[in-house]
């Protein structure tokens, strides 16, 4: 028997196999449903489910209370229609990636903090109530309006997780403000507010090509989140990461970088620095390494991340190697000085 499952209010349906989960039936008509686990474990694939009959399998409770079953949620990657039609609340009208509702004023607490690079320090942030829902790629905003520090954006570096920890990784900017309350003030212990998410810098978990990520500075943030996310779901294509960096001590995450290349054959990564020859590092701006490393783009999916500038240079040279527009997403992030509530801050423009 299969089964329709019908996206509410726009009606679209897809088919859904005897024995396929919600999810995987989504996902393989191309409905990007975020989620982690895909086990019952973490809630993030919750969706309210408006009529027909579903097998919810064996999932834990502090995913999917008692009282959220009672008021028709369901956890979709364990989720098995028994019904001939299953409806299901789906906000977006396409296929594109669903977008979380932000929050403003998300209490967290402040667990780790340490200097990644010469510039950059990385927080490590844990909510006080329920985790704060994003897609890797999304960012929040972070300040603190008691102590007259502007709110700026920050992208998580991680995928969600279970317990809502996100990381952040905040660069010192010359003209101090959110990145120098940060670096000098902000520590361990203390709780802080943020917002979000915010952003469509999202990878689309049913795209099918190479991925090939670009970053420079802070911009690996979101590159960070995007590979682990499509890593732990199992994502088989060539995974290629290039990080532009001035110089050695401007870089970070190779950590965890070496670490994904040497669990997963498929992903690999490369760092070039542009201001210092160095043993083990590529030399030179991407649009002059990166012929060298992947000379045909034209079946990849590409994400950018960084200044304004680097993206610019990016989106030329991959169009160039052939990659295709609907295939490329980039964000760039630029500091801002206009406004006063808004000087020296890092907003983002999303492409
Ligand atoms: Fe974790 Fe469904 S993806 S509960």
């Amino acid at each position: 028997m299969k089964s329709r499952i019908v996206l509410h209010p726009s009606g679209k349906s897809v088919d859904c196999a005897l024995g396929d989960t919600v999810l995987g039936a989504l996902e393989a008509a191309g409905y990007a449903l975020p989620n982690n686990c895909r086990a019952g474990a973490c809630g993030e694939c919750k969706l309210r489910v408006r009529s027909g009959d579903f097998d919810q399998g064996v999932v834990l409770d502090m995913a999917l209370s008692p009282e959220e079953r009672i008021a028709g949620y369901g956890l979709m990657c364990m989720a098995k229609p028994v019904s001939e039609e299953l409806v299901i609340e789906w906000v977006s009208e396409d296929a594109r990636p669903k977008l979380f509702s932000p929050r403003q004023s998300v209490l967290f607490v402040v667990v780790h903090k340490s200097i990644c690079a010469a510039r950059v320090a990385e927080l490590h942030l844990r909510p006080v109530g329920p985790a704060l829902r994003y897609w890797p790629g999304q960012y929040v905003t972070l300040g603190d309006d008691g102590a007259g520090v502007p709110y700026r954006a920050y992208s998580m570096a991680n995928a969600p997780r279970p317990d809502g920890e996100i990381v952040l990784q905040v660069a010192r900017s010359d003209e101090g403000g959110t990145s120098a309350w940060v670096h000098d003030t902000l520590e361990v212990g203390e709780q802080v507010k943020i917002n979000g998410p915010y952003g469509s810098f999202v990878g689309d978990p049913t795209v099918d090509t190479p991925v090939l990520c670009l970053a420079a500075g802070t911009g690996l943030a979101p590159v960070l989140a995007l590979a682990e996310a499509a890593l732990r779901r199992g994502f088989r294509k060539p995974v290629t990461v290039l990080v532009s960096a001035r110089s050695a001590a401007d870089v970070y995450g190779r950590g965890m970088l070496s670490w994904w290349h040497a669990r997963h054959r498929h992903f690999s990564y490369h760092v070039t620095l542009t201001r210092e020859k160095r043993e083990g590092y590529h030399h030179g701006r991407v649009d002059v390494v990166l012929p060298t490393l992947l000379p045909d783009l034209s079946r990849h999916t590409v994400f950018a991340a960084g200044s304004p500038e680097f993206v610019d240079s990016c989106l030329a040279t991959v169009r160039k190697l052939g990659a295709q527009d609907a295939l490329i997403h980039s964000e760039g992030f630029y500091h801002q000085n206009a406004l006063a509530d808004e000087a020296s801050g890092l907003s983002f423009i999303n492409g």
